[in-house]
């Protein structure tokens, strides 16, 4: 089915999110949608599969308007959406999720559901088992089962926005096999992504959004310069490796076992110094989580002793962690690092240290004011957190973080952002190490680790490696031994004697 976008048009109070977006796609390509932090992509996306609606402009699909006043109106019309943030998922089993939204009064048996699955699953090479419980699947398995459910509903256009952020390397992979093969078959494909590397090997066609507007569009072979001097109006580079002397020892990890009932590692022996950064490498669920989640004291280790600046913190709470300067930030933003209905000035009168009984509303609102300035963050302070754009967020939380910290923890700092807002991130990062904070962080993009860690450990399920030096390694060395291959040759855990 052939999209055409005409002149759309979308406010919210005063920002002008889509400005006079003019786009058609012809049936059975990728196309691929790109465009910095809050350019306007979702809400782009979410006008043409029914979760706004437009304050101007029309659709047409194959010549004809249409007027989609519901997701599932857009369902009927057969275009359905894999949204940026997954939505909460009902405690529900996978058969019953994929019987979510089928017409009902249609008396399906469901029998007839469970073969359709498993025989969509199979010609996709998806394991999903009916029975188990959504809750229980990772992000990669969740998508495959909606890909799968909106199939299933007839969809005949299926948007993707940023799919490939939280998925393992494998699960990329095949949700690209399954995207290549329903436009081989004639479906349309929309792709959200700000990974360039992604439109490169996908996209038969990409769009740009900047700002709200339409900025160009381009076709293979893609210049990759160009596309960025598209997305962001100026060319961009992440620049040299910034060297930052480090000073005495602040986290001392000895012998350290963590386990929970999927995994155990142990036999971590670590020093990290002032201004240290150290990059956690692996599959997702190799066990970084678990390191990380022990040195904020969020879980309690089975073995082993985590020193904070010469104080034995084996065992205590969280609380005696972050009094000790220690700071944690999820990988999942709205669910554990901001609350959901709450504002940009709220967020920052709870993160503030309690000195009496009343708020100093005027106080706070300068505050805020003056963090949004610094940290460049897209909103107002009473815009709530869950209508900042996926980047904004993350600024909003590093701005939230306070200062003089010793330890900063950090599961996927980058995750969801443009190449600027996550060069910016990394800057206000190496600022603080300047100011003696070492960090420690996970991440799923092996350039990332490279770039900006000293030293890196690799993860391989459970085992931890020795520590390698970051301006030594390569991407290839790195790669290797995330699959688990060398690692023969390394020690059962990593052991060093502290220098
Ligand atoms: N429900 C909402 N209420 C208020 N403002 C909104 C809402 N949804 C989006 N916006 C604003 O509209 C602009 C575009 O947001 P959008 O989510 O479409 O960006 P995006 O291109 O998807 O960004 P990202 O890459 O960070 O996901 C942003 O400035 C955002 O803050
Ligand atoms: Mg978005």
């Amino acid at each position: 089915m052939k999209i055409e976008l005409r002149n759309i048009h979308k406010f919210f109070g005063p920002v002008h999110a889509n400005n006079n977006i003019t786009l058609s796609i012809p049936s059975g390509s990728i196309q691929g949608l790109l465009g910095e932090n809050g350019a306007g992509k979702s809400t782009l996306m979410k006008i043409l599969s029914g979760y706004l609606r437009p304050d101007r402009g029309e659709i047409l699909l194959d010549g004809k308007p249409l007027v989609l006043n519901s997701p599932a109106d857009a369902i009927r019309a057969g275009i359905g959406m894999l949204h940026q943030d997954p939505l909460d998922f009902p405690p529900m089993k996978v058969l019953d999720n994929f019987m979510m939204g089928y017409p009902r009064g249609l008396g399906l048996p469901k029998r007839e559901a469970r073969e359709a699955l498993l025989s969509l699953a199979e010609q996709f090479g998806f394991s999903l088992d009916p029975d188990a419980y959504v809750d229980t699947l990772t992000i990669g398995e969740r998508q495959q089962l909606e890909i799968l459910r909106l199939l299933w509903l007839g969809a005949k256009i299926l948007i993707f926005d940023e799919p490939t952020t939280g998925i393992s390397a494998q699960q990329k992979e095949k949700l690209f096999a399954a995207l290549r093969r329903l436009a081989s078959e004639g479906k349309t494909i929309i792709f959200v992504t700000h990974k360039l590397e992604e439109v490169e090997v996908l996209c038969d066609r990409v769009a740009v959004l900047r700002a709200g507007k339409l900025v160009g569009e381009a076709y293979p072979p893609y210049n990759l310069d160009d596309l960025v001097r598209m997305m962001f109006g100026k060319v961009i580079s992440k620049g040299k490796r910034i060297e930052i002397p480090l000073g005495k020892p602040v986290l001392q990890v000895k012998d350290l076992a963590v386990e929970d009932y999927r995994l155990r590692i142990e036999g971590v022996n670590l020093e990290v110094r002032e201004g240290e950064v150290i990059g956690l490498a692996g599959m997702e669920g190799s066990g970084q989580r678990h390191l990380l989640r022990a040195c904020a004291g969020l879980i309690r280790p089975v073995g082993g002793e985590i020193w904070v600046d010469g104080e034995n913190m084996t065992g205590k709470t969280y609380h005696s962690f972050l009094r000790k300067g220690v700071a944690y930030l999820p990988a999942d933003r709205m669910k554990e690092g901001l609350v959901p209905g709450l504002t940009l000035s709220e967020h920052f009168a709870l993160a503030q240290e309690q000195t009496g009984f009343v708020i100093d509303r005027a106080a706070v609102l300068k505050r805020t004011e003056e963090h949004i300035k610094r940290f460049n963050i897209r909103g107002r302070p009473d815009s709530t957190v869950e209508s900042l754009s996926g980047g904004n967020q993350q600024r909003a939380l590093l701005a939230l973080l306070r200062p003089n910290l010793r330890l900063i923890l950090m599961e996927h700092p980058t995750r969801g952002l443009d190449m600027e807002s996550a060069i910016w991130v990394w800057n206000t990062l190496k600022e603080r190490c300047r100011q003696r904070t070492a960090i420690f962080f996970m991440s799923s993009d092996l350039e990332e680790i490279l770039h900006y860690s000293d030293r890196i450990l690799v993860f391989f399920g459970g085992r931890v490696s020795e520590p390698l030096d970051a301006r030594t390694t390569t991407v290839e060395q790195l790669g290797q031994l995330i699959g688990g291959r060398g690692f023969e040759s390394q020690p059962e855990a990593a052991r060093e004697v502290a220098k």
